[in-house]
């Protein structure tokens, strides 16, 4: 072959990448853009990426369960210049008020020229941890209690009530998950996860997490956290939603559970029970403390001598005036409607209910 053929060919390979940079650079592509975070930190962008992602590789971590996909309206931030139109995607998590407010969702909006947002101070808490699973216990035949150590950082300091989020690895799927652990164990968290079936994370976590593994947690998130009050408090929690509640009561115990607690837990049958003692043996340790699991289909072999019946009519039964109380729910978003109307009905103010949908 005559040696100048390779030469030529990549001398015309150099001109065409050329072109194509020249050709980019007209168009306004790789133009480096400004993001302003709130009014106090500069970003300088090249990329046309999403906010979302730009924040992240600055290491601010904005929620975001459906892990981009415009399916969880998580990852919601204020636009204040810049950043277009709303998207269709957007429009089924956004309000009206949210819309004039000039809220977004991080994962639908690409940083194409200066912008200038909004986003809650909380966030900047928020970290990717690197951790090690040590240990996985069978709580019901669908729940398992997992416990992750924190290698880097090994520090976590979150509020009771908040949740963290998984990456599973190898496939592009993050999942949230609240934190059950007591916020004073900085070091080590602990996860509540249901196997819902065929989902890919619940499937992951029952199916093939292992003691030793390696797994990137981000957090803490979320305002479904205890309130510093001292207002009396009820709790309302289905199947995995005991997780964030049980940080809550970890908390309210070590300084003495100075308020009062009225804690309901429902599940169908005896075998979705779960720290069923460890929480009879905090009610009869604290008198301001009173633990009521219900079950609304008791088999026969249960032997059942607690409340029966749908959440909602327990709560409805055992529940006087609620016009001073707080209410901390979480579970399924059809549990926590149900739930509402009851407490509603016993006189609770709407700004004094919190909850975590499960969804
Ligand atoms: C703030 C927050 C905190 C959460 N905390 C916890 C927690 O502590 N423990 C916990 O187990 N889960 C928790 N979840 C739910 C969790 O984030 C996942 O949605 C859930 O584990 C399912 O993930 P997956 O990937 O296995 O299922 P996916 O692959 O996402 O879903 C598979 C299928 O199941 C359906 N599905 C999804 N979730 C549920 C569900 N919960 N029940 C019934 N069907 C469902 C989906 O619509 C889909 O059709 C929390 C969710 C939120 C938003
Ligand atoms: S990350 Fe879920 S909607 Fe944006």
């Amino acid at each position: 072959m005559n040696i100048f053929v390779p030469i030529v060919l990549v001398g015309v390979l150099v001109l065409i990448t050329l072109l194509l940079i020249i050709i980019d650079k007209l168009l306004g592509g790789g133009k480096e853009k400004i993001l302003l975070i709130n009014d106090d930190t500069v970003i300088p962008v090249k990329n046309e990426d999403t906010v979302l992602n730009t924040l992240s590789a600055q290491k601010i971590y904005v929620p975001s369960a459906c892990g981009g996909k415009a399916t969880c309206g998580f990852c919601k931030f204020r636009l204040i210049e810049g950043g277009g139109e709303v998207k269709p995607t957007e429009l089924p998590f956004l309000s009206a008020e949210e819309r004039d407010l000039g809220i977004r969702l991080s994962c639908q909006v690409k940083v194409k020229d200066n912008m200038k947002i909004e986003i809650p101070k909380e966030l900047l808490n928020a970290q990717s941890y690197q951790t090690k699973v040590v240990s996985i216990e069978d709580q019901t035949y669908d729940i398992k209690l997992v416990k992750f150590k924190l290698i880097n950082p090994t520090e976590m300091h979150f509020k009771p009530g908040q949740y963290a989020q998984i990456k599973v690895p190898g496939i592009d799927v993050i999942r949230a998950y609240s934190i059950a652990s007591n916020p004073k164990d900085t070091s080590e968290i602990e996860l509540i996860i249901r196997q819902v079936p065929n989902g890919q994370a619940t499937t992951f976590v029952h199916k093939a997490l292992e003691v030793g593994d390696k797994i990137t947690l981000t957090g803490p998130f979320g305002d479904f956290y205890l309130r510093e009050t001292e207002r009396e408090m009820i709790c309302i929690a289905g199947g995995s939603g005991k997780a964030p509640i049980r940080s809550i009561l970890y908390y309210l115990r070590d300084r003495g559970m100075n308020r009062k607690v009225k804690y309901f837990f429902g599940a169908k049958s005896k075998r979705d029970l779960y720290m069923t003692e460890e929480f009879l043996e905090l009610s009869k340790a604290f008198p301001n403390f009173e633990y009521i699991p219900a079950l609304s289909e008791p088999l026969p072999e249960d032997e059942w001598q607690g409340e029966v019946g749908l959440i909602t009519d327990v709560v409805d039964r055992l529940t006087d005036d609620l016009s001073e109380a707080e209410a901390y729910l979480c579970g399924s978003p059809g549990m926590i409607n149900a739930c509402n109307k009851i407490l509603t009905k016993h006189d609770i103010k709407q700004h004094n209910v919190f909850y975590d949908k499960f969804s």
